[in-house]
This record gives C-alpha cells, sequence and structure tokens, in this order.
C-alpha cells in the first residue's frame, strides 16, 4: 500500500511535534510543508533531517507542486481558518492545531467547507488521550454524580507568559483564554458531552502582558466567564498565564448525588496550568449519611506520549476511514464559548451564542 502524503502549514515551533510524530508512523510520508516565511519550511526541513521534502514559501505553491493526502495545520491561531479551509476545498484530510480558530465566524467557514469536501477535519487537543481524563468521563456519563448542574474549570498559570506570535493581535487573536483555556474547556465540556453554549458573561484583562511587552502585547493573559449550558449546567471558567496566585482552583463538576474535584498536575511548575495529564480524581460523596471522599486511583499512561497518540487518531481515521477522532460538531461549541468570552469582554454585558446551523 502507497504511504500517506503530508504535508505541513507553518513550519514553526508545534511543526516539530507534528513531525516527530508522523516520523513513528509507518504508513506516513512526510513530503512538504509551507510557511510564510520566505525559506523557513525548507530550512526546517533541512534542520530536522528530512531532505526529500520540500518546501515551499505558500500554501498554494505547495499544493501546486506536491500531491497530498492530508495536512496538519500549525499556523497561528489567526490564520487556522484559511489554512483549513484552503486545504479542504483542495480535497485534503486536516489536522488543525488548536484552538479551532479566533472567532466563531472563522470557525463556521471550516465546518462548511468540511461538510462540502466530505473529507477529515479534526482538532488537535492531545489531553483528549489521557486515560485518567478518560476516566473522569466515564465517572461522569455513568450517572454517579446525578444529575449534573454545576462544572468549575480552574487553573491557570501564576508565570507563564509566552512570547512571539502567542502575543500579538495580529497573529494570536486571542491570549490565555483560548490558548490554553481550549483545553479546560474540551476536558470540562467533553466530561459532560458537550452540551451546547446558551449565554456568557465574561470578563479579559491585559496589566501582566502590557507591563512585560508594552503595546507589543495584543491579546488577554487572565480572563474569567459564567457560561449557561443547555441542560440547567453552569460553566464557571477562569484562565491566566499570569496572576499573582498559585491556581484559581480546582476542576469542580457538581451533582445532585456527588461531586468530583479534578487537581492540576503541575501546580508547582506551571501554577495550575492544565494542557496534559490530570493529578488527581476526587470523588465527594455521602456514606450512609456521612459525608465521605474517595480518591480514584490513577492509571499510567502507557504506549506513546499524548501528542503522538493525536497524530496517530488522525492518521488512523484517514487510512482506514473512520470518524474524526475529535469532530468539529464539538469544538464548534467550545469555540463559540471562547468567541462569546471575547464579544461579552467587549460589550460589558452577557452575550447570546448563536450558531448557525451547517
Ligand atoms: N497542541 C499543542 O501542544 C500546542 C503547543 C504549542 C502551540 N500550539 C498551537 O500551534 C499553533 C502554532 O504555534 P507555534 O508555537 O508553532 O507558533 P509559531 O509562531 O512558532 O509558528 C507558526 C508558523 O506558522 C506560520 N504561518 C502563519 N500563517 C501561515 C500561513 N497562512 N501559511 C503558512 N505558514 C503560516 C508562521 O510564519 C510561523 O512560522 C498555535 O495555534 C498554537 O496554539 C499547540
Amino acid at each position: 500500500m502507497s504511504k500517506l502524503r503530508v504535508g505541513i502549514i507553518g513550519t514553526g515551533g508545534i511543526a516539530h511535534s507534528h513531525l516527530n510524530s508522523y516520523k513513528t508512523i509507518e504508513e506516513v510520508e512526510v513530503v512538504a510543508g509551507c510557511d510564510i516565511v520566505p525559506g523557513k519550511s525548507q530550512e526546517f526541513f533541512k534542520r530536522n533531517g528530512f531532505p526529500n521534502a520540500q518546501g515551499f514559501d505558500s500554501k498554494e505553491e505547495m499544493l501546486k507542486n506536491v500531491k497530498l493526502d492530508a495536512v496538519s495545520v500549525c499556523t497561528y491561531n489567526s490564520t487556522h481558518s484559511e489554512c483549513a479551509v484552503f486545504t479542504l476545498e483542495n480535497g485534503l484530510h486536516v489536522l488543525l492545531e488548536k484552538p479551532m480558530s479566533v472567532t466563531l465566524e472563522q470557525t463556521i467557514a471550516m465546518l462548511k467547507a468540511e461538510k462540502k469536501s466530505g473529507k477529515i477535519l479534526t482538532v488537535g487537543f492531545q489531553p483528549r488521550y489521557d486515560v485518567n481524563s478518560q476516566k473522569v468521563k466515564e465517572i461522569i456519563q455513568s450517572g454517579a454524580l446525578g444529575k449534573l448542574y454545576y462544572v468549575q474549570t480552574g487553573g491557570g498559570r501564576r508565570r507563564g507568559m509566552p512570547g512571539g506570535t502567542f502575543i500579538s493581535k495580529e497573529k494570536a487573536g486571542v491570549g490565555c483564554l483560548a490558548d490554553i483555556g481550549c483545553y479546560a474547556l474540551d476536558f470540562a465540556l467533553n466530561s459532560i458531552g458537550y452540551p451546547k453554549p446558551l449565554t456568557v458573561s465574561a470578563v479579559a484583562y491585559d496589566y501582566f502582558g502590557k507591563k512585560e511587552f508594552g503595546d507589543e502585547f495584543g491579546v488577554d493573559d487572565f480572563s474569567a466567564a459564567f457560561v449557561r449550558l443547555e441542560g440547567g449546567i453552569t460553566l464557571d471558567f477562569r484562565m491566566s498565564w499570569a496572576m499573582h496566585m498559585d491556581t484559581t482552583g480546582d476542576f469542580i463538576f457538581l451533582g445532585t448525588e456527588a461531586g468530583l474535584k479534578i487537581k492540576q498536575p503541575n501546580l508547582a511548575l506551571w501554577g495550575g496550568a492544565w494542557d496534559g495529564p490530570i493529578g488527581e480524581i476526587r470523588l465527594m460523596h455521602d456514606v450512609f449519611g456521612k459525608p465521605t471522599e474517595t480518591l480514584i486511583p490513577l492509571d499510567d499512561n502507557r504506549g506513546p506520549g499524548l501528542f503522538e497518540k493525536k497524530v496517530r487518531a488522525f492518521v488512523d481515521a484517514v487510512i482506514n476511514g473512520k470518524k474524526p477522532p475529535i469532530p468539529t460538531s464539538q469544538i464548534v461549541y467550545n469555540q463559540a464559548i471562547i468567541d462569546g468570552i471575547q464579544r461579552s469582554n467587549k460589550a460589558g454585558k452577557e452575550v447570546d451564542v448563536v450558531i448557525e446551523n451547517i
């Protein structure tokens, strides 16, 4: 069987993790890449020991010259949508980096292109492959919490301010609320079955960013939101890249029969940012009328790392004609909240979430 021919759009930092993951998969050959910085993709392949992969200075040039089956879109947030739409329209499967986009409008454009193309579009949330995150979902889906009514996505970094393209309004579009906030949203929403968001009331701040970078800093470094979800569920969201606090709290799932408290794994290192495996799962429930706490034993993640697992899941879906491992029908809700946070912060009031049916 001939190998799956893969290209990489945007050969910056995270493209290395995609390349290294594809490298481990027998059925895949990375044959091309492109970056809008002239010469960057050529240099990327040379430096990483891929002399036969061709580099180009635009996605158009790449597709004109090389036949591909699939791409990884590894550009900064603001160009995710244009790159995914372009490649879907050209009949390629797409593994898109997170967050899905900056605005809901950009996500809707991708959903339309996905539907028209019949190709796979999936978003790369590698924490989904953490066995203990999966266990949290299993516990909640088993009904052990009873009727679920409140979810808190906590965490946030005490000091974890990025630089480069992450702090530019033009390139990143959004700051911590989407960069690491999208993971916190995905963990919470996926665990409870991705209910539809209805309204968002939110604030966003940039005190630390402005102090460190001045006007170059065009996004948020702290954000909080109160989100009403379908089914009478409230989602309380907080995220930061920098603050004078170790964490804004654990993940909390409250139900009528029990609650779950999930601790961040790397409090000392990142001050509670959550973008990987989880640290502790504690079930709070009554036993014979007495409030009781049960620590759920954690499992070890076996096999490849989470990032490689996400790339492998994409390749498996493409080769074997499976459904997208992380479907856009879910992530459109994640993006609708990120979009709602930006709109609500700007408007200074609660906003409705309206999602066009595709
Ligand atoms: N999943 C993860 O663990 C993880 C980790 C880091 C970053 N990311 C995500 O990956 C994306 C990229 O992050 P990064 O750290 O690699 O950023 P980066 O700035 O290092 O790299 C992005 C590259 O994309 C290029 N680019 C932008 N628009 C382009 C276009 N239209 N066509 C071709 N190239 C284009 C830029 O020139 C740049 O070289 C971001 O969306 C980020 O959120 C994910």
